[in-house]
């Protein structure tokens, strides 16, 4: 194709390149429903099918889809208060006021970022490795990202050079600070001096702590939300809620963070049968988080046994995926043989992500799991570098 000029695009869009999503949320599903898709940290379940029966029903007996969707989310938004309230053991009326639905979490973080820091206002703090999209959204809309790193045997944040950039980063100044409880890709979740160093930061700085596996680790900060206005959670109905085609996320906030959020969201984010799915995915949740458990055994299998390869480092995982990379001197090119492994894994069928020096596998149905510990001791009984 000849190149042509679009000299009416933003200078600095040039540099980047479009993400793009893995080849396993290839909708139609035939490039890879022949893999075992652990690259992307989904559930390895589909929506039981009386649920999907009920959805259907209800996209042909009232769903109009001549009408817009219901723009303001109030009945979504009672039902997440009530799901949240619950899940931190709070009885908190009227809570939907601190609740904002977005087309998944990531419309979130981009509102929060338009929100904060747009327009040379603010500069984000993350620790790497950590959730890409943070510092991809911010880029994409003009906003510098700092980065500090974490410890490499614990992953926990570098909390001084974290201060340091606090302290140190001028024009703009950090505005807000993202980070995820567990952590992907590592799976740990923030550590008692980490929520204390998050509890001493101004209340100039936002705090968006994101619970995506919220239901894997069952450890939250939502209680904490009533005396910190500069806090926000995110959650998402793509993991446990095993809805993650459906795109539904929502933020939990002090109702003028709220508010703020409620003024920069497109006014139709969320379509009408999403709406109606997160509903049905709530009001059956009981049924949906059976399966956290068996994960949760079938994550404790994957790391007793993949333990005993002596060629793999694996840390604790909070989350409803394990993190693993190669012992330092297991090979004499550590990054030539993890590309190999991580090549042959895909040849051998299971796609895993990639990712800051080491593998993040989703934790996906027992067959699976069976066959990624099969298919990892084959991919590393003949690797040589
Ligand atoms: C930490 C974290 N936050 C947010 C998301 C995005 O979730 P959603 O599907 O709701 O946009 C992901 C998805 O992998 C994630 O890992």
């Amino acid at each position: 194709m000849t190149k042509i000029m679009l000299p009416f695009i933003r200078s600095d869009l040039a540099q980047f390149t479009a993400y793009k999503p893995h080849p396993s949320s290839d909708t139609a599903g035939s490039v890879t429903a022949q893999f075992d898709r652990l690259d992307t940290n989904e559930s390895p379940y589909d929506l039981p099918p009386e649920l999907k029966e009920k959805l259907a029903w209800t996209y042909q007996q009232v769903i109009e889809t001549n009408r817009y969707p219901d723009g303001g989310h109030e009945t979504l938004k009672d039902a997440i208060a009530e799901y949240v309230n619950e899940s931190a053991g709070l009885s908190l009326s009227n809570t939907a006021v601190n609740i904002s639905v977005g087309n998944g979490s990531d419309e979130l973080i981009r509102s929060l970022l338009i929100a904060t820091c747009l327009g040379g206002e603010g500069s984000i703090l993350v620790a790497n490795p950590t959730f890409s999209m943070y510092g991809i959204l911010a880029q994409t809309l003009g906003i510098p990202v700092v980065a500090v790193g974490r410890n490499e045997t614990n992953f926990e944040i570098d909390l001084k050079a974290a201060q340091a950039a606090i302290e140190q980063t001028q024009n703009p100044p950090i505005r807000v600070v993202f980070v995820v409880h567990p952590n992907s890709p590592t799976a740990n979740s923030l550590t008692a001096a980490e929520v204390a160093w998050l509890r001493s930061l101004s209340e100039h700085i936002l705090v968006v702590i994101d619970e995506a596996y919220f239901e894997f680790s069952q450890t939250t900060l939502v209680g904490e939300l009533a005396q910190r206005p500069n806090w926000v959670i995110l959650r998402t109905f793509s993991k446990a809620f095993r809805l993650a085609s459906l795109r539904v996320g929502y933020c939990v906030a002090h109702p003028e963070a709220i508010a703020i959020l409620e003024k920069v969201r497109l006014p139709y984010n969320l379509p009408s049968f999403s709406i109606a799915a997160g509903l049905v995915a709530l009001q059956n949740r009981t049924l949906l988080l059976e399966s956290i458990p068996q994960t949760l055994s079938e994550r404790a299998k994957l790391i007793e046994i993949l333990s005993q390869q002596p060629e793999l480092q694996i840390t604790a995982s909070a989350a409803n995926f394990i993190y693993l990379r190669l012992k330092p001197n297991a090979f004499n090119s550590q990054n030539a043989a993890l590309k190999t492994f991580h090549q042959k894994l895909k040849t051998l069928g299971t796609l895993v992500r990639h990712i800051s020096g080491g593998l993040r596998i989703t934790v996906g149905t027992i067959e699976e799991n069976t066959r990624t510990i099969n298919r990892i001791q084959a991919a590393l009984a003949n690797l040589q570098f």
